[in-house]
């Protein structure tokens, strides 16, 4: 049996209610015990006594963050298309071609070692759970093969075929659309726990998107979509509609919206990191929130829209920008992350659930948004054990 306790821990957030004060549930002074990759007990700090026992001098601990929308494997970079938006052009789904260009040139061992590289940045940045999506093959073959490649970092691996029409296909979206229902699902569902689809002008419209995602569905595959990320559209009421686990961006919302995602279990996975990198207005969370929609913050990291594995970012924008208080943009990255992906073993640290947690060299996690851009993580717990640490963070043993 392998035990670790975290001690002296100053603040405790276990997003639990029940284990202490608010929504986030709250508890001082506290000590976390894990047993086998689970958390086991939360007590009083000072009684602890473990095979690792981490003092954590005061400081805060939060669960680990949940990251449920990434496109980690990729080849290549698209800095000049970045400083091009700086400049002022404007963000435009072609610019995943690019990408696609350069994914179907790599060899497996490198997308394997750069995507590898970009999960260990996302452990040091507090991410313990990751959703991976493929998308950048745009082929049968293609596309199985990062489905695989996400398969090594996770098992939230999402089939993203159809992200755009490639080249090929020019002028003959639905043969493509076919294609994606056809052999493409057939071909990586083993790899593959959810279907997404771009639905958006310039990536598929409804009815395609309709026909992908049912299409998933009839494979086994839970439902994800990208809706309403360049303009209002009809991304998210489909996403209701079909049950879909998560609607994400969600950077236009309606009235009509906002209704539909609160009467539904469909979370708006909300990705600041996009707007700022595409200088897209922030989406108003507050009035999401206000009206009762369930909501998550996500990275969103890719090499078009948003090149980053920072979620402290994400949070910072939230509260800065989109009216989320610390707590909320807490809760969305860590509870929210875990509700996206429909899974109840992550995303708190009540007794039984996953030992994944962050120790913050901070006092509270509004230190997360009061100090943006300082990297507070200074210790990233993964199923119990210790997966990354700062060393220059002076700790007791
Ligand atoms: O979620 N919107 C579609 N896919 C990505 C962007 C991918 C890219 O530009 O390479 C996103 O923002």
């Amino acid at each position: 049996m392998s035990a670790l306790t975290i001690d002296n821990i100053g603040l405790l957030v276990t997003n639990d209610p029940e284990l202490g004060e608010g929504p986030l549930g709250i508890v001082r002074d506290a000590a976390l015990v894990c047993e086998n990759e689970r958390v086991v007990a939360v007590q009083r700090a000072g009684h602890a006594d473990a095979d690792e026992r981490i003092d954590a001098g005061g400081r805060c601990v939060i669960p680990g963050f949940v990251d449920s929308h990434t496109h980690l494997v990729f080849a290549g970079e698209r800095g000049d298309e970045f400083a091009a938006r700086m400049a002022g052009a404007p963000y435009a789904a072609g610019g995943i071609r690019e990408t696609v260009a350069a994914t179907r040139a790599a060899t497996v061992k490198a997308l394997r070692a750069a995507a590898a590289r970009r999960r260990r940045e996302a452990t040091r940045a507090g991410i313990t759970q990751v959703e991976v999506k493929s998308g950048y093959a745009l082929d049968v073959e293609g596309e199985a093969r990062l489905c695989a490649l996400a398969r090594e970092l996770t098992t939230d691996v999402t089939l993203l075929g159809a992200h755009v029409v490639p080249q090929e296909y020019e002028g003959r979206a639905d043969d493509y659309v076919a294609l994606v229902c056809g052999e493409m699902i057939a071909v990586s569902a083993a790899h593959t726990r959810w279907i997404d689809v771009f639905c958006e002008r310039g990536a598929f419209d409804a009815d395609q998107s309709r026909a992908v995602l049912e299409a998933g569905r009839s494979a086994g595959l839970g439902l994800r979509i990208h809706a309403n990320q360049l303009g209002h559209g009809p991304g998210v009421q489909l996403g209701v509609e079909l049950g879909a686990a998560s609607a994400d961006h969600c950077t236009y919302l309606s009235d009509d919206d906002v209704a539909a995602l609160a009467g539904s279990s469909t979370v708006a996975t909300f990705l600041p990191a996009t707007d700022f990198s595409t200088r897209q207005p922030y989406p108003d969370a507050r009035r999401a929130i206000d009206a009762g929609v369930s909501v998550a913050l996500a990275t969103n990291c890719n090499p078009g829209s948003s090149y980053t594995t920072s979620m402290a970012f994400c949070i910072a924008l939230a509260v800065r920008d989109m009216r989320m208080t610390a707590d909320e943009a807490l809760q969305a990255a860590t509870l929210g992350g875990a509700r996206a992906l429909r899974r109840t073993d992550i995303g708190h640290l009540a007794p039984g659930a996953r030992a994944d947690a962050v120790l913050l060299d901070a006092p509270s996690h509004a230190h997360l948004v009061y100090r943006p851009g300082v990297p507070l993580v200074a210790m990233t717990i993964a199923c119990g054990a210790v997966a990354w640490r700062d060393e220059s963070v002076r700790l007791r043993a």
